[in-house]
């Protein structure tokens, strides 16, 4: 099986030096035969599409796609930072948009961080379902609506449903597309609290950076650790959109696996073949709940920190909450003795 994955991953890197194809898939095809990859890419430029039974076929070029395309391209240019095009993303639906609920806590952090409510402007806020558009249309000024080709995605996510699964490849795929149109992006969760701007840690030669379930050793460069795709910067370029669109493709292997692990399986062998500079950042600045290992925060480092390994969307809110009040209590103690230490 290694040896398959292996093979196919080396072919799907090869087959597109030439060109970047987009391939539009409105379903994980439940019967996968590893032969059609190969065949979609050597047909080219048209757009192709897996059909649910798992062929593939060519579709002339989708005209509401390239008007899709404008819309977020205006919306990126909007939201882009002016020296690097970089935009920061977060992808929510109705159950996390609710009142009191998981996007009211992130963007109140970016309002009790440092320096972090000037980032709003960069905030470009995707939403899959109508009653998150709405809600997002009176809050923020930036919000895209994600086609999720009629999918119902409105509830509170089961951790492995095949919506769910579903939903978190359709967040890849538009990962890519937004590299594809040339932006650099930093998506986030929002069941992320933001305490300061995370791309203080990204390394400037970093190709992409992500934080991890667990930082295990010292060694930054090593990427034998738990990849947490929830907080991830990505730098626009070739590399990195073909990073994505393989990893997209990988899905097909690993049938019903969930975006992230897959991540995990390829990961090695798409940065040595791609030449895409990955890092993962140590869980001190970008905490998580899943570090058992750090049970103390260390407020003058995290940038931010993230609900994750918390099941339920009432526990995660009541986490996340606490942790916002550790940090006021934290911003409070050090305005009153007087340190610089909260300048960045
Ligand atoms: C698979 O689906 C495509 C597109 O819907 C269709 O053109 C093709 O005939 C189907 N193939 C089979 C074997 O059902
Ligand atoms: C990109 O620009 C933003 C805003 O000016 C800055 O915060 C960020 O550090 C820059 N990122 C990189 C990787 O240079
Ligand atoms: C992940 O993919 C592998 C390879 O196809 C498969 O054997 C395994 O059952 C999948 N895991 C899940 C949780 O579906
Ligand atoms: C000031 O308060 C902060 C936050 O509690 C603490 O980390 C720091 O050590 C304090 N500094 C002094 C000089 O007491």
């Amino acid at each position: 099986m290694i040896k398959v994955v292996t093979n196919l991953l080396r072919f799907l890197v090869i087959s597109s030096i030439s060109s970047v194809i987009l391939v539009v898939v409105h379903r994980s095809p439940c019967s996968y035969h590893p032969n059609n990859l190969p065949a979609a890419h050597k047909e080219e430029p048209a757009q192709l599409v897996a059909s649910s039974n798992g062929t593939t076929h060519q579709v002339a070029a989708a005209s509401s796609s390239d008007s899709d395309d404008d819309k977020l391209s205006e919306l990126l240019r909007r939201a882009a930072t002016e020296d690097n095009k970089t935009v920061i993303m977060a992808i929510t639906n109705e159950a996390w948009t609710a009142p009191g609920s998981l996007t009211d806590r992130f963007l109140e952090s970016f309002r009790t961080g440092v320096k972090t409510e000037a980032l709003l402007k960069h905030l470009l806020i995707v939403t899959v379902d109508a009653k998150a558009r709405e809600r997002c249309a009176r809050a923020h000024p930036l919000c895209y609506a994600l086609d999720v080709g009629g999918a119902d995605f409105t509830s509170e996510q089961r951790y492995m449903a095949e919506d769910y699964l579903d939903m978190m490849w359709r967040r890849v795929r538009f990962q890519g597309r937004v590299l594809e149109l040339g932006y650099s992006f930093l998506l986030t969760d929002v069941d992320i609290v933001w305490f300061r701007n995370p791309l203080l840690r990204v390394p400037v030669a970093a190709d992409m950076a992500m934080a991890c379930d667990r930082f295990r050793g010292d060694n930054p460069y090593d990427l034998d650790k738990g990849a947490n795709a929830g907080l991830v910067y990505a730098r626009a370029s070739a590399r990195t959109a073909e990073f994505y669109r393989v990893w997209y493709e990988a899905r097909t292997l690993f049938p019903g696996n969930k975006t992230q692990d897959v991540f995990e399986k390829v990961k090695h062998q798409l940065t040595a073949r791609l030449g895409v500079t990955l890092q993962f950042v140590d869980t001190a600045y970008f905490g998580t709940f899943c570090d058992r290992q750090r049970k103390e925060k260390d407020f003058n480092k995290l940038c931010t920190f993230h609900a994750n390994c918390i099941l339920g969307l009432k526990n995660k809110v009541h986490k996340l909450r606490a942790v916002l009040n550790e940090w006021n209590q934290f911003k409070a103690a050090a305005s009153n003795n007087g340190t610089t230490l909260i300048t960045y």
